[in-house]
Parts: structure tokens; C-alpha cells; sequence
């Protein structure tokens, strides 16, 4: 009997020391898992972004931002907005290679022309920080992916709607932002495949006005010195038709002309309510901030993501809009 329990005890003694070997090792485990989602979360809040527009102090960018910000918080990344103050390509890629020299997680701006970004562009790339070029894209570069308008087609809109408005009739002056800058260049090439086959629309002259509200004035001006059939305008950029419609005013010609506006910032929206901006072309800014900063986060935990994200367009006219004054982001309309 004695020698029984004796085996019984030793049996005991085993199992418990096993037992507690498997859960030593069973909690080592565990621990394990722990850290390496712990690390993970924490990576995630560590994500630095860097969004660089091409002017910081613009509405049309500040509305960008504010998308940006949403994902930022709700990602929990962090987004530096920074930049030139006022257009400057030198400045713009400046302020990209600073970035890259900072070794930030991810860099959103504009591929504004493919020469001088591409270079700047690829070598973030290569040193292995993925680049979301956003509202005009680089095509040519390594990007990562592109988020925004799809220019060609939007001047495209803005044609069609010019010749449904005008009755096919129109003598129109084009006020580009840029001559340089891709996302311009496009929009005006689709607005002239547009109106090509209208032989009532002539396109009379392009100038540009550096994005700013006043040279868009001064050029509109020169412009309606210069030909006295001169009708219609096409705004490209975010301020150009708030310098076209004050000219416009100026001029007492509210009614003889016709103008196509880009964009649905509070002022021109003011001024479509107004009868002076006649039509606008509807882009996204909220949602291209939103969106490259939500795919920089996931090509950030090695995921891969499509290379065209096309945030839409749509031409927005007075009866379009509701009593109430819409949000910047209401007036963005359904994605
Ligand atoms: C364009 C931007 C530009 C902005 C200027 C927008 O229509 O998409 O590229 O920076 O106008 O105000």
C-alpha cells in the first residue's frame, strides 16, 4: 500500500510540473501575441504625413486639409500641412526634398508638372516613402497612387455645359490657372474637344493667372478690351471666376456674359446665387484630403492600393442649389 502511494505522489508531482510548464509557456505565448499587436497599434500612431499644396493659403486647399484632418482623426495619424504660402514650384519642391529628409511615412501633394516633379517624387520613392500625388497627378513618376479629379474629363463637362447653356453660341476667353501645371492643361484640352465640334463656340484667347483672383481680373479685362465679341468665360482654377464676374461687374456686363466657373467654394456659390457665375464645375477637395491620407495609412501596414482613385465631377447651376447655403463639403455632393 505505502509503496502505491508512493508512485501516486511522484505521478501527481509530474503532472503538476508539466502542468506548469504548459502554462508557463502557454502565458509566454500570449505575452508574445500581446507586444506584436501592441507594436502594431503603435506604429499606426505613429504615422507622420506631410501634405503639400501648392498654396497653403488658399480656400480650395484649406478645404483639402480639412478632409485630411478628418481621417487623421479618425486613423489616429498624425498630417503636417505645410507648404509654399503663395504658388512657387521652386518652393513646392523644396518643401517635398524637406520632407523626404525628415523620413516622414508618407508625403500627398501635386505632380503640377511632370519634369520638374517626377525627379523629386521618384527619389522619395526610393528611399522608400510612398507619395500620393493629389488634385493633379505625375503620371510618368513613381507614385503611389493618384487621388483626385479626372481633369481631362471635367474641362470636357465644363465644354458640354457651356454649349447647353449658350445654345451653342459663344465667344469665349479662357483663363487658365497655369500654362505649366498638368491638371490646367488638361482641363483646357477637354474643354476644346468639347466645344470642337460646335461650330457657334470659338475659344478667342487663354491666359493664365498664377491662381490669383487678381491677375484672373486683370486678364479677363485685357481680354474684353481686346475683343469686343467676347461672351463667355471659362475659369479653370479655384479664384479665377472671382476675378472674371468683378471684372464682369465692372464692366456692367453681368447679363451679356456667361461664365463656367471651377469649384464650389462659399464665394462662388455666393455669386451663382447672385446670377453672375452661371455654371461651376463641381471637384471633391474634402474628399482627395480624406482619401490619400486613409490610402497612405493603409499602404503604411503593407497593404497595396489601386493607382487611380478618381474622386468625380459634376456641373452645379443655380437651380441646383437649395435654399440653404450648402457646406463646402454638402456642396461636394454625392460621391
Ligand atoms: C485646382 C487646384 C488649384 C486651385 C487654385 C483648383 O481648381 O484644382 O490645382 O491649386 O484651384 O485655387
Amino acid at each position: 500500500m505505502r509503496y502505491e502511494q508512493l508512485i501516486y505522489i511522484i505521478l501527481a508531482g509530474v503532472m503538476l510540473i508539466f502542468g506548469g510548464i504548459s502554462v508557463f509557456y502557454y502565458m509566454k505565448a500570449l505575452q508574445n501575441n500581446v507586444r506584436i499587436d501592441q507594436v502594431h497599434s503603435q506604429e499606426k500612431e505613429d504615422f507622420h504625413f506631410v501634405l503639400i499644396p501648392q498654396e497653403t493659403d488658399n480656400d480650395y486647399w484649406r478645404l483639402v486639409e480639412k478632409g485630411a484632418r478628418e481621417a487623421e482623426e479618425e486613423l489616429g495619424v498624425a498630417v503636417e500641412y505645410n507648404g509654399p504660402k503663395k504658388t512657387s514650384v521652386s518652393e513646392h519642391i523644396e518643401w517635398i526634398e524637406k520632407a523626404v529628409a525628415a523620413k516622414v511615412d508618407g508625403i500627398i501633394t501635386q505632380g503640377l508638372d511632370e519634369e520638374t516633379f517626377a525627379p523629386v517624387i521618384n527619389q522619395a520613392i526610393d528611399k522608400g516613402i510612398p507619395v500620393i500625388t493629389i488634385d493633379t497627378d505625375a503620371a510618368s513618376s513613381k507614385r503611389s497612387a493618384y487621388v483626385g479629379t479626372d481633369n481631362y474629363q471635367a474641362g470636357f463637362l465644363a465644354g458640354q455645359a457651356l454649349i447647353q447653356d449658350t445654345g451653342g453660341q459663344a465667344n469665349v476667353g479662357i483663363i487658365t490657372g497655369s500654362f505649366e501645371a498638368r491638371n490646367m492643361q488638361l482641363r483646357v484640352q477637354g474643354f476644346r474637344d468639347a466645344v470642337k465640334n460646335a461650330p457657334g463656340v470659338k475659344i478667342l484667347d487663354v491666359r493664365a493667372s498664377n491662381i490669383t483672383r487678381i491677375q484672373a481680373a486683370e486678364k479677363a479685362d485685357e481680354m474684353l478690351s481686346k475683343y469686343s465679341e467676347m461672351d463667355a468665360f471659362f475659369g479653370t482654377s479655384a479664384l479665377d471666376s472671382y476675378g472674371i464676374a468683378s471684372t464682369v461687374q465692372q464692366r456692367g456686363r453681368t447679363n451679356g456674359v456667361y461664365i463656367i466657373a471651377f469649384d464650389t467654394l462659399p464665394e462662388t456659390i455666393e455669386l451663382i446665387r447672385d446670377g453672375i457665375i452661371d455654371a461651376t464645375v463641381v471637384q471633391k477637395p474634402y474628399k482627395m484630403g480624406y482619401e490619400s491620407v486613409r490610402l497612405l495609412t493603409q499602404i503604411g501596414r503593407g497593404k497595396t492600393v489601386e493607382p487611380i482613385h478618381h474622386t468625380g465631377t459634376d456641373i452645379l447651376r443655380r437651380e441646383d442649389l437649395t435654399r440653404k447655403e450648402p457646406s463646402p463639403e454638402e456642396s461636394e455632393g454625392p460621391s
